[in-house]
């Protein structure tokens, strides 16, 4: 596929990254403010927003919320900030089998994680914690779901990381080749 020294990806696309250290200074609420701001103009579809925050940032409600995360998610509890992403089918579309929830709260996500990058925040998405837990440290309705947890705050310090986390992080950041995801005017090949 052709590429152009020219044409560049968006420096924020390409500096966004799912890291893990975070120093213990709180976020300050005009920061808070402007990431769910970011998120609250993401597209959707027919506009429907179906996402909706749980921003927990006081000592309680973080000692109610970070037992429900996975052992592998243990740096997060070093966040001054989790946001929890919530929803439910019926907020937003849904065309046949395609439920359009998932994909309207996947693009705020991307939007706040921008936002984030370019606030030059730590902004980490998870899917690796206790989903009825977190629904009840968050004092969740019936039939709401989580569907993430966010882990925000300030760029801490890597030394301070356990070993299994820092080998996370120096991990190498890989993606499928273009020629893997991307067919032209009809699909070639194997469905995978
Ligand atoms: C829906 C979703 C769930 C994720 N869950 C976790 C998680 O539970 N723990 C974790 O360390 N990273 C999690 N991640 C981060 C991914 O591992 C990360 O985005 C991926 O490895 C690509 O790395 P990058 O974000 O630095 O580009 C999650 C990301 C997404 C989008």
């Amino acid at each position: 596929m052709t590429t152009s020294p020219e044409i560049t990806l968006n420096p924020l696309i390409a500096a966004r990254q799912s890291r893990r250290a975070f120093a213990a200074t709180s976020l300050p609420d005009d920061v808070l403010t402007t990431l769910l701001e970011a998120a609250r103009w993401a597209p959707s579809c027919a506009n429907r927003q179906a996402w909706r925050f749980v921003v927990v940032r006081t000592p309680e409600g973080l000692a109610r919320l970070q037992p429900t995360l996975s052992a592998g998610n243990d740096w997060a509890k070093a966040a001054p900030v989790l946001i929890a992403v919530v929803s439910r089918e019926d907020f937003s579309m849904t065309i046949g089998e395609r439920a359009y929830y998932l994909f309207d709260c996947g693009l705020a996500v991307e939007n706040l994680l921008l936002q984030g990058t370019h606030l030059g925040l730590v902004c980490h998405p998870m899917a690796g914690f206790d989903e009825v837990e977190a629904r009840d440290a968050l004092a969740l309705p019936e039939g709401l779901q989580v569907l993430a947890l966010i882990a925000l705050g300030y760029p801490g310090n890597f030394a301070e990381l356990d070993e299994a986390t820092q080998a996370k992080e120096r991990y190498p950041r890989t993606r499928k080749a273009l020629e893997e995801i991307v067919h032209f005017e009809r699909w070639t090949g194997e469905a995978r």
